[in-house]
């Protein structure tokens, strides 16, 4: 089986038909989505549903059908993922469901994993999630729609409502189940800065010339990814694919014309829900930039606390509020390089003087400097670990400016965060690896006792953001939790024929 990316470096469209939409692209002219987390109650009736929504099931097709042609971006996007209890309960054998990698199996909301692997502990902890967790009703599905406008995402919600609630119950909403999210065209997240700057391209779908682009298995499985590998898995005993709309496994142990394919084109989608405290945040920030005028430290051009505020903000996150990346504008936010993702560590920032060790941007993606690795050795530790992040916000963003202003800081009970997604071909080793070993870690490149400021997990104990200055570090107190996981779940992409085969298993 060719398991090549064409000529170009591009897939071709027979290929892209059978890739979910979602798992290329975050549909960045669709700014309003919903997620509808749902649960099955009836084998039979499930696969009914899951038959009657393929059809609309937004692909990866081109959006240029003709060559030279105009583009025609779908005006709206529905797709489908599925847990692993979900497979399970829409009658996936036993010998097909073990194929799929341990973290996908076990879930996010295993109390232990979640404690262990993602910090989510205390008030994080699985036990008090809204949804995705032990105690709640178990989540199966997601079904994740996307539109141009809120009166769009309306009309779409209403008829996926519409279409659940004629299986009688067989699929349905879990409690708290119906999350809506948006993104604003300034990119702006809750606590006020410049989100969805940084994405890895792939191979395939820009062509093996864009630079940057990484190789298609890192997000789309059934390609060889960074380390030339093709994962193994999640496969699928011929005889439960007998119409063979599934490929052959190319899998060396599985013995041939035995198994079917059921990842290739498809990808996993890792979902949180994470509450901002937006107030805590920028009242923390305050209180320390008021710490640090009283002990004469910190950059000595700023005007007042608010400013030195904001400039604290900038080294927890590594970009300043506009998006400017503080090694190429150390100094001030410049709206000119709001969007610039060309940058790298070690020559430009080895002593993390302008982008500190532990800011949010330089633990998510290290770049070219993992202490005490070679520069060439990080890059390729950093880009092996990438992931998409294709997610949206509830609430409004702060804006930074309202420092300078009087009046409370942010209105009383409004309630903001990010719909967290990440898209990756293997959940350990990408989304897992980062939040483990790069955010929550607080040995992370030589830091002592520092975790993530605005990503780490709850569970992480007591943490400081050390910022170095041009004599000595300042050393913050301890940050408070600023972000809170209120629920969440892995689940599998599947392509479209993969789908298709779910709806009819029996
Ligand atoms: C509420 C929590 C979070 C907030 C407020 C937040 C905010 C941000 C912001 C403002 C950026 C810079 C803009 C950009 O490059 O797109 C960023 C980048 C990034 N974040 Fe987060 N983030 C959060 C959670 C997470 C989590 C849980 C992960 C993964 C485990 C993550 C992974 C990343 C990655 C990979 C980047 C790009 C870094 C780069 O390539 O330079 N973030 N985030």
């Amino acid at each position: 089986m060719d398991r090549s990316v064409g000529r170009e470096g591009r897939l071709p469209e027979v290929a892209k038909a059978e890739i979910q939409g979602f798992a290329t692209s975050g549909y960045g002219h669709l700014p309003h989505a919903a997620y509808l987390f749902l649960t099955i109650d009836g084998a039979r009736g499930a696969r009914r549903w899951l038959s009657g929504i393929l059809p609309e099931l937004t692909s990866a097709r081109g959006w240029r059908p003709d060559p030279g042609g105009p583009k025609r971006r779908p005006s709206e996007a529905v797709n489908v993922a599925i847990t692993h209890s979900g497979l399970g309960e829409l009658g996936l054998s036993r010998s097909a469901l073990c194929t799929f990698p341990r973290a996908f199996c076990e879930g996010m909301g295993e109390p232990a994993r979640a404690a262990r692997v993602l910090g989510d502990v205390g008030a994080s902890a699985p036990e008090a999630w809204h949804f995705g967790g032990p105690s709640t009703d178990p989540v199966h599905l997601c079904l994740l729609v996307h539109a141009a406008s809120p009166e769009g995402l309306d009309g779409l919600v209403a008829h996926h409502v519409e279409r659940l609630a004629a299986t009688g119950g067989s699929v349905a909403l879990v409690p708290d189940g119906l999350q809506r999210g948006h993104r604003r065209p300034d990119g702006r997240e809750p606590f006020g800065f410049r989100d969805g700057i940084a994405q890895p391209q792939m191979v395939g779908i820009r062509g093996e010339g864009a630079p940057g682009a990484l190789p298609t298995g890192n997000f789309i499985l059934g390609y060889p990814d960074h380390y030339g590998q093709i994962a193994p898995g999640p496969m699928l005993p011929a005889g439960e694919d007998a119409e063979g709309r599934l490929p052959l496994s190319a899998n060396p142990h599985h013995p041939h014309g035995k198994w079917r394919d059921l990842g290739r084109h498809g990808s996993y989608l890792v979902y949180r829900r994470l509450e901002q405290d937006v107030r805590g945040f920028w009242h923390f920030l305050l209180a320390e930039a008021a710490r640090m005028r009283g002990a004469g430290a910190g950059p000595a051009a700023l005007p007042d606390t608010p400013a030195l505020a904001r400039w604290l903000a900038a080294k927890f996150m590594g970009r300043w509020p506009g998006g400017a990346p503080l090694v190429l504008s150390p100094d001030a936010d410049d709206p000119g390089l709001a969007t610039r993702d060309d940058f790298l560590f070690h020559d430009a920032d080895a002593e993390g003087r302008h982008c500190p060790f532990g800011a949010h941007i330089r633990r998510a993606n290290p770049r070219d400097m993992i202490r005490p690795c070679a520069p060439e050795q990080s890059m390729n530790m950093s880009q092996a670990h990438r992931i998409r992040r294709q997610g949206s916000i509830f609430g409004t963003p702060f804006d930074p400016a309202r420092l300078d202003g009087p009046g409370d800081l942010v209105p009383a009970g409004d309630v903001s965060g990010l719909h967290f997604i990440a898209l990756n071909a293997d959940i350990e080793r990408q989304f897992e690896l980062i939040q483990q070993h790069w955010m929550n870690n607080p040995g992370f490149n030589g830091l002592r006792g520092s975790a993530d400021p605005v990503a780490a997990g709850s569970g992480m104990g007591e943490s400081r953001m050390e910022v170095p200055l041009a004599r000595g570090a300042w050393r913050t107190r301890p940050v408070p939790a600023l972000v809170q996981m209120t629920g969440g779940a892995y689940f599998f992409l599947p392509s479209i024929p993969a789908a298709r085969v779910l709806a009819s298993v029996e």
